[in-house]
């Protein structure tokens, strides 16, 4: 019998844990390599979604090696899609790092995993623990839920962040710090649900004031978020000869580093046609992007992607979105602006 929540939600990770790709197979060490990989993948992402990302890079890019030969903007197409793309540059910075001045191995400890690219505190122990068995508190979204409940923490976050991670640190284990990381996100994940916590399947349901107070669901404790504020854009679908127009975006800024529409008007003598607009919602705020599109004969300086295969440019899902409609539009019928806006008002 289980005496501490520790050693129970051990028990049960032993068990029932999930065979994620990442994870090392029973009476195998775990490679350095895949651990970061999926820690990266994971940050403000389900498994469900990083799932396939991770399953594509490691088999493209096996090693750390050979990620940082890769080229650049392969690894930033096959980023695309997952979202936070700084993530994407920093990994291959990291990569480089790795090999340039760590010989290939990856440091095995916090503190010079921290001196790393892109690697912050969270992905810094995460990394000590599951990869190297040090001990290690890596806090994250599901941790700070199952030990907000666990222990019935009324302050609301932010502020609780400190406490929590006090908390958390309390009920690392000195041995199996990488497991019990990982049971506890798992937890998360599977049974402390954000809404609907099943306590009747939590192994650590006996332990936990949350539950025993009778409404687990109201922890963690949120300060009220202010609104997302509303931005707006727009966005030129340009063909010429079944190719579309696009530009590398400046590495610094929003979806950095990844090829998309141009979003300012190409310097081309163009009829645009008004194809509507695209809503997407990005961390900080939403965007709304209208949509022109138009046809040239001219040889802009540029790259141009072919339509028919406009899914291999490696578009962020804001642009992939915005091209489905440019797409959409070449097989409509094509009226210049001036034009639709007669036929329409004729309509009324
Ligand atoms: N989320 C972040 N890291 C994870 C891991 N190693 N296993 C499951 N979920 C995670």
């Amino acid at each position: 019998m289980p005496v501490d929540a520790s050693q129970a939600l051990l028990c049960w990770y032993a068990v029932d844990k999930r065979p994620l790709p990442w994870r090392a197979k029973a009476d195998e060490a775990a490679d350095p390599y895949r651990v970061w990989l999926s820690e990266v993948m994971l940050q403000q992402t389900t498994i469900a979604h990083a799932r396939p990302y991770f399953e594509a890079f490691s088999a493209r890019w096996p090693t750390v090696e050979a990620l940082a030969a890769a080229d650049d903007g392969d690894v930033m197409a096959a980023w695309a899609g997952l979202g936070y793309y700084a993530r994407a540059r920093n990994l291959l910075a990291c990569a480089r790092a790795v090999v340039a001045e760590h010989g290939g191995r990856f440091p095995d400890d916090e503190a010079r995993l921290r001196t790393l690219p892109g690697i912050g505190a969270y992905t810094a122990a995460a990394v000590a623990a599951i990869a190297f068995g040090r001990r290690a508190v890596a806090v994250d979204a599901n941790v700070e839920r199952v030990v907000a409940r666990l222990f019935a923490v009324a302050e609301p976050l932010p502020a609780a962040r400190p406490r929590l991670k006090t908390l958390a640190d309390r009920l690392t284990p000195d041995r199996g710090a990488g497991d019990f990381i990982q049971a506890v996100m798992e937890l998360g994940q599977t049974i402390c649900l954000p809404r609907g916590p099943d306590c009747a399947r939590c192994p650590v349901a006996a332990f936990c004031a949350g539950c025993r107070e009778g409404d687990p669901a109201r922890y963690p404790v949120k300060a009220a978020k202010a609104a997302r504020p509303h931005r707006t854009g727009t966005a030129y679908w340009l063909e010429r000869e079944g190719d579309v127009f696009l530009v590398r975006r400046p590495a610094k800024g929003l979806l950095g580093g990844m090829l998309a529409l141009p979003t300012v008007t190409p310097p081309a003598d163009v009829d645009w046609h008004d194809a509507g607009s695209v809503s997407h919602v990005f961390t900080h705020f939403t965007l709304e992007m209208k949509l022109l599109c138009g046809h040239t004969d001219s040889r802009l300086e540029g790259i141009w992607q072919p339509i028919a295969r406009i899914e291999e440019a490696g578009l962020p899902t804001l642009f992939a979105k915005l091209a489905f409609r440019g797409a959409a539009w070449r097989s409509a019928p094509q009226l210049p602006m001036g034009v639709a806006e007669v036929t329409r008002a004729a309509a009324e």
